[in-house]
């Protein structure tokens, strides 16, 4: 499928092709990368395309190392060996590529850190479907493990609408199920075991004897790998080191398609273990993760935990891991996560940071030691461990804090509250929605906001509204227009803004929280108290008549 052979140079042994290309108009990264459906990514020179210009923008010293792995789905393989003949052809020393083409996005961020990368490849459309018709997608992460920041990312978009030509070595495709070193063309390529490194950091953070012991006296969980990048993981730490039996771990072989299902770890989508959770003779732990390893559900026996709840948990508690015991140093949250995490940060005298969404805003905030734990509404949650979020991470913090508490997660969740309050919560996601009228709303939304502040709205008053800004304090740098921010006196919260990482149409997310204080209603049903911001943000944005919808698609 390749142009015409336009040039070749030999650098060492390497055969080096030029190829001739033209631009795309369509390669601006996302909240997390270039997310396209499959069919948008095999379009003759489409990857090649972006891949110069992450190559191009990085300019890497010669000889560099670069990892590259993905979450497994349709279109990885492809991907894989065109990436390695290209960083071949740029001059890269070395690769280190997982087996198999696997390396859930954690393990990337770890590998690229523990083995002093210069950077890496992530393949992964994250949790969207896989598939021939799903969906695909191409992120580069710097040498710090995390997903690059805004300023790399806007030169690579600029850098795909100027390429003329990308660099690619002649060299068969290469046995990515094989073991040891390979030779391409002068570039060693390392075929790495994905799980062996990020397991060993994991037991460097986590007291493994406790939570053993705790599995051992007869607790049981429930990990859903939902077809996708941690079963292999969570098989051989959960199982296989920490003795929780066979079968455990549920769908933990990595496909293509995802067995047909959409890897996203919510309600919806893992219905299933939620079910088990609620039943009678439920396991005491359930927990799933998404299609690309880096988020996680994490559910009780007979309680949901929110994402948003289960990073201030974690943040309360984390000094009871072997890997926290100095304590933290910040939490991070992003904006519209609840406000439950702003609690502990002020209950442990640290300091608390809100910025835009995407994990790429936390990677400054780690580096300088300013926040060691944070997380996102979106089933996100991570550390200063390495820089992406990572949803096994979660899962075993939250096993090392039971082993230490030895109460249920529902007790610890109520205890929780008891203390710090309680931020009812939910997200109401209208998808697929016409670009129009999303973007419409927002702009009406942005239009009426400062007469907003002290008008009465369906029994609220609200004590201020804005477009949300992020100056990020290392950098200074700054990032508008991250959302529609709605507070209400007491406390209560209602969150507008368009997804990133969308591939068709908009998506329109509306982020409700009610704060109850600890002397207040901390046993209601997170419906009913949300009923009344729920008929708020109608009131105030119109969403049915932008977006023809009377119901979200998805409640999380
Ligand atoms: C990805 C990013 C997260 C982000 C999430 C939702 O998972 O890594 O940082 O929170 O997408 O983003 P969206 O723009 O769709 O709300
Ligand atoms: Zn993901």
């Amino acid at each position: 499928m390749l142009h015409p052979l336009r040039g070749a140079i030999q650098t060492g042994d390497a055969t080096v092709r030029l190829v001739p290309t033209t631009p795309f108009t369509d390669q601006k990264p996302g909240t997390s990368g270039l997310r396209k459906k499959v069919g948008v990514f095999q379009q003759p020179h489409y990857a090649e395309n972006f891949i110069q210009s992450v190559f191009d923008v990085v300019a890497a010293p010669a000889g560099a190392t670069l990892v590259i792995g993905g979450d497994g789905r349709y279109h990885n393989r492809t991907v894989i060996q065109t990436a390695i003949r290209m960083a071949a052809a740029n001059g890269f020393g070395r690769v280190l590529v997982g087996r198999g083409g696997i390396l859930s996005t954690p393990a990337a961020s770890n590998l690229i850190r523990a083995r002093g990368a210069f950077g890496g490849l992530i393949l992964s459309a994250s949790h969207n479907p896989g598939g021939p018709h799903g969906d695909f997608g191409i992120k580069y992460n710097v040498s710090n493990g995390g997903p690059a920041p805004e300023k790399i990312t806007d030169a690579i978009f600029a850098r795909t609408k100027a390429i003329t030509e990308y660099r690619l070595a002649e060299s068969p495709d290469l046995d990515l199920d094989g073991r040891g070193s390979l030779e391409v063309e002068g570039m060693t390529v390392e075929i790495v075991d994905p799980v062996e490194d990020y397991a060993a950091a994991m037991e460097q953070l986590f007291d493994f004897g406790a939570i053993r012991a705790l599995i051992a006296s007869g607790f049981r969980l429930r990990f859903d790998a939902m077809h996708a990048v941690t079963g292999p993981y969570a098989h051989e730490i959960l199982e296989n080191r920490l003795g929780a039996p066979k079968g455990t771990v549920v769908h933990g072989t990595p496909s293509e398609d995802f067995g047909g299902h959409h890897p996203d770890p919510n309600l919806v989508h893992a219905r299933a273990l939620y079910e088990e959770m609620m039943a009678p003779d439920a396991p005491d732990f359930g927990a799933a993760s998404d299609g690309d390893g880096d988020r996680n559900l994490i559910i009780g026996k007979g309680l949901f935990v929110t994402p948003s709840d289960s990073l201030a948990a974690l943040a309360a508690n984390a000094h009871l891991a072997p890997g926290y015991a100095a304590g933290l140093k910040g939490i991070a949250r992003s904006m519209p996560t609840s406000q439950a995490a702003d609690c502990v940060a002020e209950a442990l005298g640290i300091g608390c940071y809100e910025t835009p969404t995407g994990w790429k805003f936390f990677g400054n905030l780690l580096d300088a030691g300013m926040a060691t734990i944070c997380g996102e509404e979106s089933a996100g949650t991570g550390s200063d461990h390495v820089r992406e979020k990572d949803g096994l991470w979660a899962v075993l913090l939250w096993l090392n804090i039971l082993a230490v508490r030895k109460i249920p997660v529902a007790e610890l969740m109520r205890d929780h509250w008891a203390r710090y309050g309680r931020n009812y919560y939910a997200r109401h996601d209208y998808e697929g929605v016409a670009s129009e009228g999303a973007e419409a709303l927002m702009a009406g939304l942005r239009g009426k906001l400062e007469g907003l502040p002290g008008s009465h709205v369906e029994g609220l008053v609200v004590a201020a509204a804005d477009d949300f800004a992020y100056t990020d304090p290392t950098d200074q740098s700054i990032s508008r227009n991250q959302g529609v921010r709605i507070l209400f006196e007491g406390g209560s919260r209602i969150v507008f803004r368009l997804s990133g990482t969308g591939t068709e149409g908009a998506t329109l997310r509306v982020y409700l929280e009610r704060y109850e204080p600890a002397d207040g209603a901390l046993d209601l049903v997170t419906g009913e108290a949300l009923a009344p911001l729920v008929a708020a943000a109608e009131a105030i944005a119109g969403i049915s008549g932008h977006t023809g919808r009377n119901e979200p698609d998805v409640i999380t």
